[in-house]
């Protein structure tokens, strides 16, 4: 549990580490990666034995998992303080395929579904794919804090027949409080709005927040609402797709697990079971620490921006290790750059001008802002799941950039 040693990611086949990839966000193949949402620390190490020992065994033919969950339910109970029989806890090939079936399932084409922006992309993405509309609703932002604008919010449900909620909020780090679950879940109740609640960022939330399931917060309001979550990101093991689903009546559950099984995806993949069972009954205390160090990186951040350049700004978060910067005191500045420069930023067609700026000037490479939403041109999302070190140093490169304009 040493978060100081970040693991060498190089040559293992992982996406964030991928030099085309990289350069396609940067314009720079060799930009040290800081945006996809992994992180780059081992997980715990009873993860590690169980998938040490599957590959050790050599052969991989069909498992036989007891379709069990008691160990996500427990889970669920320590961690949460929500107490659900383990038959209510529906297993899902990953969250966004949870998320992406219950829109089918659940809403005709042309359905309209609002999501919050600054927006993961596949929030925008899934409802494009399905012949579903978006209703883009941007968070408020003030003072380096995003915050819902309960007016505004409430006035754009009326028009909506889902909302894919994001609790905790990536990028911006929101954590929900019961309040504003609630008032959510009224309005939602209030205009007949099923609630989708990705929480996949749900287990790290930073020491001195707490984070509250929606289907918890929806027991006192009974709004219809499914709450998603996966040991994916708080165990760093993304690679397995296994995500889990609870339905707040029982008929929506059964629709779910019918459709599940016709498409014959209801049976976790080898590696999957192996790997979230070990997660579920022993990462507490992996949990815990980097809970802690997530949050001390995140403090070591914003103080240094704040000391060194308050024209780069942290924003407020308090979960997760993705954030987002405000680059707004620098932005002209850097676009002048980088428009009256095209062959040094020449490439990283899939980035912005941000994300290409810092990609060749400081060999930081992030997504660009816009990637959330063509409001958010000003921000660049940093993935900090590293050793604290690469993270500052990858900073004192941004400012030195910047100051160097
Ligand atoms: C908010 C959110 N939802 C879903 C996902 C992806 O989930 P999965 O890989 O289980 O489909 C991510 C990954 O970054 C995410 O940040």
């Amino acid at each position: 549990m040493n978060f100081d040693i970040a693991a060498d990611r190089r040559n293992t086949n992982s996406i964030k580490w991928n030099k085309e990839a990289i350069e396609n966000i940067s314009a720079n193949p060799v930009a040290e990666p800081f945006w996809v949402a992994d992180m780059d620390f081992y997980p715990e190490m009873h993860i590690q034995e169980a998938g040490k020992s599957l590959a050790g065994q050599g052969i991989y033919g069909y498992p036989s998992f007891p379709k069990d969950t008691a160990a996500v339910s427990a889970w669920l109970r320590t961690k949460h303080g929500w107490i659900l029989p383990k038959e209510k806890i529906v297993f899902a090939q990953g969250l966004l395929h949870a998320l992406s079936l219950s829109i089918n399932i659940f809403s005709e084409k042309g359905a309209r579904i609002l999501s919050l922006s600054p927006m993961y992309r596949p929030f925008r993405e899934i409802p494009a794919r399905n012949e579903r509309e978006l209703i883009e609703h941007d968070l408020g932002y003030e003072d380096g804090s995003f915050y819902l604008d309960r007016d505004r919010f409430a006035s754009d449900m009326e028009k909506a027949d889902i909302l894919i909620f994001c609790s905790p909020q990536n990028p911006s780090g929101i954590v929900f409080t019961e309040e504003e679950l609630a008032f959510v879940l009224e309005t939602a109740r209030k205009n007949h709005v099923l609630v989708i609640s990705d929480e996949i960022h749900s287990d790290l939330a930073h020491p001195g927040a707490k984070h509250i399931p929606m289907g918890l917060a929806n027991e006192r309001v009974g709004a219809d609402c499914i709450t998603l979550f996966a040991p994916s990101k708080t165990f760093n093991i993304a690679g397995e797709h296994c995500a889990f689903a609870v339905f707040s009546d029982s008929e929506m559950e059964e629709k779910f697990r019918k459709a599940e099984s016709a498409l014959w995806l209801d049976e976790p993949g080898i590696s999957a079971g192996e790997l979230a069972y070990a997660a579920y009954t022993k990462g507490s205390e992996y949990n815990k620490a980097l809970c802690r160090y997530l949050g001390e990186t995140a403090d070591a951040m914003r103080k240094y921006l704040e000391t060194n350049c308050p024209g780069l700004r942290l924003v407020n978060g308090q979960a997760s290790f993705v954030t987002f910067i405000d680059c707004s005191g620098y932005y002209q500045k850097i676009e002048a750059e980088v428009i009256g420069h095209p062959e040094r930023y020449k490439g990283g067609n899939g980035g912005g001008i941000l994300s290409r700026f810092f990609g060749v000037a400081a060999g930081v490479a992030m997504n660009d802002g816009t990637w959330f939403g063509s409001s958010w041109y000003n921000f660049v999302r940093f993935n900090y799941g590293t050793s604290r070190d690469r993270v500052m140093k990858a900073l004192e490169r941004m400012v030195r950039a910047v100051k160097a304009l």
